[in-house]
């Protein structure tokens, strides 16, 4: 009895000290910085805003793989870099069918990234493969679920294009893949992240580029990080109108759930991404389009009120996944390949610091103090 109520009074002490490395810097990046206080992102000295509609995401992905321009390589080149890699991907994808998890797309993501072998490929071309593997995937996941034959890719395509052709049976139009592309490019990075931390850390141990992005996946797969916006497409279906907005939050509170979509590790304001993807929608100008993102609004201005009643100090905001799973729904991905597609994002982003971790030469390997009792008398 004794020993339970000491370890019950360890585990509230220990509760106190997990600070879950908040404020902690675990590194010096030349590649994205996340103004948390004043709601900026840079992403490779660009602010997210610049990028959101200047570059597609190859240029993006070779500007953080080799800090060469934007400009410096013809487009053309990079998107038909990624296009082929989209081909060769693809010819792996039919293969490995048997041992995808259909129930779990981002399971089944990580196996096929797992199972590709880039031993002797150098950086750039591992990169680019696992990118365009990625985009593969999600390309084909419907058609891998109902065991319908696989769409090729198109290496003419831009990436963000060919993904909803593969998608959707029909090519994009233009206004549509721009705005697959400026999420693509939106969500590359986003300084010491979860996930971005796990690959530098399996990096750090010298680890080979393929286990580096497997374990990122991991990371991002849970819903206190990418796993969320799922979660907030369901949450605005089921409020349904801006009336049903408080009573529906404050009983999902009241049973100690989170509202998914709101409050981050860093933002103290609105994330900036919200605001990007809100007027990504926007300029979709789709039939509908007023009333689901008048919805969305309300939802959030309530969640915003009733989250300020509770956490005062905290400001907690809506965050990149809440106007994701908007902009996502309205390019008519399904839910299940939210997360995937987020992961098609970020990959330009882990590789990133892949490089920039394994450059350092210094394995992660932070300390922890015991707080158990001591057992061996
Ligand atoms: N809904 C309800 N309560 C929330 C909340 C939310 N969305 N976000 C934070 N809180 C609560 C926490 O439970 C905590 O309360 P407690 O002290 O009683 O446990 C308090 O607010 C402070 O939390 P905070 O320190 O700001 O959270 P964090 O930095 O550890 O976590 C998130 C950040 C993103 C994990 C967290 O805000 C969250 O779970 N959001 C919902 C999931 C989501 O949208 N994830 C996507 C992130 S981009």
């Amino acid at each position: 009895m004794n020993g339970a109520t000491t370890t019950a009074a360890t585990a509230v002490e220990h509760k106190a000290s997990s600070t879950g490395l908040e404020g902690v810097n675990v590194a010096d990046t030349l590649i994205s910085e996340v103004d948390g206080a004043n709601g900026r992102l840079i992403i490779a000295g660009y602010t997210a805003e610049t990028l959101a509609t200047t570059l597609s995401f190859e240029q993006l992905a070779h500007l953080l793989w080799t800090g060469e321009e934007a400009n410096a390589q013809p487009k053309s080149a990079l998107i038909s870099r990624f296009g082929l890699a989209r081909v060769a991907a693809f010819a792996r994808l039919e293969a490995c069918r048997s041992i995808l998890n259909k129930n779990d797309a981002m399971d089944s993501l990580r196996s096929f990234i797992s199972l590709i072998d880039l031993k002797a490929a150098d950086d750039l071309k591992s990169f680019t493969h696992m990118a365009s593997a990625m985009a593969v995937f999600v390309g084909n996941w419907t058609n891998l679920v109902h065991e319908r034959p696989l769409v090729a890719p198109d290496a003419s395509l831009e990436q963000s294009a060919d993904i909803l052709r593969m998608l959707h049976g029909e090519t994009p139009s233009a206004a549509l893949s721009q705005a697959l592309n400026t999420y693509l490019v939106t969500v590359s990075d986003h300084g010491m992240n979860a996930s971005t931390f796990t690959a530098r850390v399996v990096a750090s141990t010298d680890s080979d580029n393929v286990s580096c992005i497997t374990a990122a996946i991991g990371a991002l797969k849970g819903p206190l990080h990418g796993g969320a916006p799922g979660p907030v497409l369901r949450m605005l279906k089921s409020i349904g109108s801006a009336q049903n907005a408080r009573p529906w939050l404050e009983k999902e509170l009241s049973e100690g759930r989170r509202i998914m979509g709101m409050g981050h590790r860093v933002y103290r304001v609105r994330d900036p991404r919200a605001a990007i993807f809100e007027q990504a929608v926007r300029r979709l100008a789709q039939e509908g389009l007023e009333e689901r993102l008048a919805l969305a609004s309300a939802v959030e201005r309530e969640a915003e009120t009733i989250l300020r009643e509770r956490y005062p100090e905290r400001n907690l905001k809506a965050n990149v996944e809440f106007f994701t799973s908007v902009l996502l729904d309205s390019l008519d991905v399904p839910e299940e390949l939210f997360t995937p597609m987020f992961a098609v994002g970020r990959v330009a982003g882990w590789c990133a610091h892949v490089l920039e971790q394994r450059g350092l030469r210094k394995l992660i390997r932070p300390a922890s103090r015991y707080v158990g009792v001591m057992r061996d008398q």
